[in-house]
């Protein structure tokens, strides 16, 4: 979906069929209809007789479900478990990347520039806290709203991977020697990281908030405010300078380590702001109420700010242009990407028509290259082994 040159393919539609004896025959003949779901009816009368009801697949909801949340199976959201077993295949760990070429030219006076070090800096100051608040918003947030267990099962494995890029950002900063307390703390410190993460606070604390409850359409659009903040603004648009920056100094064969590092979380958060923007996009359908002509332009309104944020970010991160980058063509980038983001999830662009100067980066985390990764490179992915700057 990251692949900016394509068509967005549209949410899945969820089918909402209900076995009927005559869908239950065909089923039985091996008919068109097989692929319904099938139920034993008599089994469905003894658990209702015994105080329970069998999961149905037209029963399940993203939202508000009262289906039975223990139970995975029967599938009804098929691209959430698709996105499980396409992110385990992808496994990897920070100390599987070598970092001894990156401490060398850290530990050379001569081995990067001033303005070079300020860029890794300021992404490690970023990035080193913005996975755990992503984590959290997951973990305390998010995941006991949503009621479809096949997407909470997606959550559990993106949780996990926020805490592998948790411990890869670490494991840069400590495999540098950076004074940990100054890249720690960055967030409360550097003004452009910390305007970011007050953005991100209000939305993320709605959900952690244990007395807040969906069931009302005020709180189920504050739930789908969230998700599209943390999916589009937090994911799918704050970690993209940092991701152009740091690739870029790889691609010039500097900092290859840590470069390493930030393509296999590049490919990572790419999935999960592909599942949540399946997840938005589902709630839409099931929730079609939510999705109101003032709800949309406030979200409009999110992403034009969103770009704002990071702009500065840019700007602070880089003030004069370093590695053949430069802000405004960040502020280029930036506006590409918002408006692609609103059109995956269907709200107008919030910027006239905006091209992309980073088009490597779209090879980079291109969905038909990460279908490569598991067709024909699925070894060496699943044993983090290295990426090939092609
Ligand atoms: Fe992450
Ligand atoms: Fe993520």
């Amino acid at each position: 979906m990251l692949n900016f040159d394509d068509d967005i393919a549209p949410a899945p539609q969820p089918r909402l069929m209900p076995a009927t004896p005559e869908t239950l025959r065909a089923q039985a003949a091996g008919g068109i209809l097989s692929r319904e779901p099938v139920h034993d009816l008599d089994a469905d009368r003894q658990a209702l007789e015994n105080g329970f009801r069998r999961v149905r697949v037209e029963d399940k909801r993203v939202i508000n479900g009262e289906s039975d949340v223990n139970q995975l199976v029967p599938f009804k959201y098929k691209w959430a478990w698709d996105k499980y077993l396409a992110g385990c295949a992808n496994h990897w760990m920070p100390q599987e990347v070598n970092m001894q070429r990156d401490i060398e030219t850290w530990k050379n006076p001569n081995g990067l520039t001033d303005d070079e070090r300020l860029i890794v800096k300021r992404n490690l100051g970023f990035f080193v806290t913005a996975d755990s608040l992503a984590a959290n918003n997951i973990v305390l947030g998010t995941y006991r709203h949503i009621t479809a267990p096949e997407c909470r099962q997606y959550l559990l494995r993106q949780a996990f991977e926020e805490a592998i890029h948790t411990h890869a950002y670490q494991y840069i900063v400590e495999s540098l020697g950076l004074d940990e307390a100054e890249i720690f703390n960055a967030y409360h410190e550097v003004k452009s990281i910390r305007d970011k993460d007050e953005f991100l606070i209000p939305f993320i604390d709605v959900l952690t908030n244990p007395l807040f409850r969906t069931g009302t359409p005020e709180a189920d659009q504050a739930l789908l405010k969230s998700l599209i903040v943390f999916a589009c603004i937090m994911e799918g648009l704050f970690f993209y300078v940092g991701f152009v920056q740091i690739l870029a100094m790889g691609r010039q064969n500097k900092m290859t380590g840590a470069s390493e590092q930030y393509q296999y979380i590049l490919r990572d958060e790419s999935m999960h702001c592909n599942f949540g923007i399946d997840l938005i996009n589902t709630i839409k359908l099931e929730n079609p109420h939510l999705w109101t002509a003032e709800f949309r332009e406030e979200i409009r309104a999110l992403m034009k700010k969103g770009v704002d944020l990071e702009y500065a970010y840019a700007e602070d991160t880089m003030p004069r242009g370093v590695l053949g980058l430069n802000a405004t063509m960040f502020k280029e980038y930036l506006r590409f990407i918002a408006n692609r983001r609103c059109q995956q999830i269907g709200v107008d662009a919030v910027f006239d028509k905006a091209d992309n100067p980073f088009p490597w980066m779209a090879e980079m985390i291109d969905l038909k290259k990460e279908k490569n990764f598991f067709e024909t490179r699925v070894t060496e992915y699943q044993t983090g082994g290295a990426l090939n700057w092609e």
